[in-house]
């Protein structure tokens, strides 16, 4: 690019434009912060097949998806416990995008064939992503709580932890409904009050107060919440049918590395549904 000087009118050259900086006393900046000489040397291949590092890094691209989305449902959860419904919202919009972009991980295994995927499978052994924390903390932030997949994380003590406090914490749909019934929804007792450490069970007492939202003001903070709340639900089934549809091309009907049925195990999982009344309710709009 070149521009002309005020008082001649004459066109010059620029001056090279500032190039980075190359001198650093010690790591880089970029380094400290994004620690990318830790990330980049954690791909510890098991196989000499050339294709398991995409399948290893995949599942490592989806661990730190998991652990971006429980951050944003932590939030979420935590604002709404504070009835700051703005500071809600925004967390779970971000958590849409960010699953749009943990499903669109899938596309580099999404095709593999069952003579490639044996090539390294015997090498995971009883490795199975069945035994993710991450995932898990996600699943009981959704209300899919479980104490028996605690077990799997006896043996590290930092996970367990974590994992075990996640269990007995109100999750992103309990403070979504304990926000209802501050807003004077009729949320039953017995839910308010329920066991946080067991599995959220549908009612019809829910899918009445969704059908009410649902019936309000369109444009309403509820209804946006509620929509919000419907995105994840649906992002988080399509990931799990993301994976199954990978699974059925991978490997058939074979038993899962983590001693499933495979894949007639991921239908069952696949068939449940996140938020299960904001789904049911619309049959009663
Ligand atoms: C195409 C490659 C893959 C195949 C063939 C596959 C296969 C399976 C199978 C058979 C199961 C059932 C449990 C078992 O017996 O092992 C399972 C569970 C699971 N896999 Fe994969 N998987 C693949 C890729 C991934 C990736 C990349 C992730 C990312 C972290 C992942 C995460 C999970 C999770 C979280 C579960 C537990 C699901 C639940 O509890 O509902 N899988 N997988």
């Amino acid at each position: 690019m070149s521009h002309e000087t005020a008082d001649t009118g004459t066109t010059q050259t620029p001056e090279t434009p500032e190039t980075p900086h190359l001198d650093f006393a010690g790591t880089t900046p970029y380094e400290d912060y994004v620690q990318a000489d830790v990330l980049t040397h954690l791909q510890k291949t098991l196989s000499d097949d050339p294709g398991e590092m995409v399948f290893l890094v995949t599942t490592q691209v989806m661990e730190l998806w998991f652990t971006v989305i429980v951050h944003e449902w932590e939030t979420a959860a935590r604002a709404l416990r504070e009835d700051d419904l703005t500071v809600a919202k925004d967390a779970l919009k971000r958590s849409v995008r960010e699953l749009e972009a943990l499903n669109a991980s899938w596309t580099p295994l999404a095709g593999l064939t069952p003579a490639q995927f044996n090539s390294y499978r015997a090498a995971l052994g009883e490795g199975s992503g069945f035994q993710s924390a991450m995932f898990r903390r996600m699943e009981f932030l959704l209300g899919d709580k479980s104490a028996s997949m605690l077990v799997p994380h006896r043996g590290a003590p930092r996970v367990h932890r974590e994992l075990e406090k996640a269990l007995h914490e109100p999750s992103l749909y309990d403070e979504v409904l304990r926000l209802l019934s501050r807003r004077g929804y009729a949320i039953p007792q017995s839910v308010l009050d329920r066991d946080l450490s067991q599995r959220y069970e549908p009612s019809a007492e829910i899918e009445q107060v969704w059908t009410e939202v649902y019936q309000g003001d369109q444009d309403g903070e509820l209804v946006r919440l509620g929509e919000a709340l419907t995105d994840v639900g649906e992002l988080v089934w399509r990931w799990r049918n993301d994976h199954l549809v990978a699974t059925r091309r991978a490997m058939g009907s074979k038993t899962g590395t983590g001693g499933s049925a495979g894949v007639a195990w991921l239908e069952k999982r696949a068939r449940k549904n996140v938020f299960p009344e904001l789904w049911t309710a619309r049959s009663y709009v």
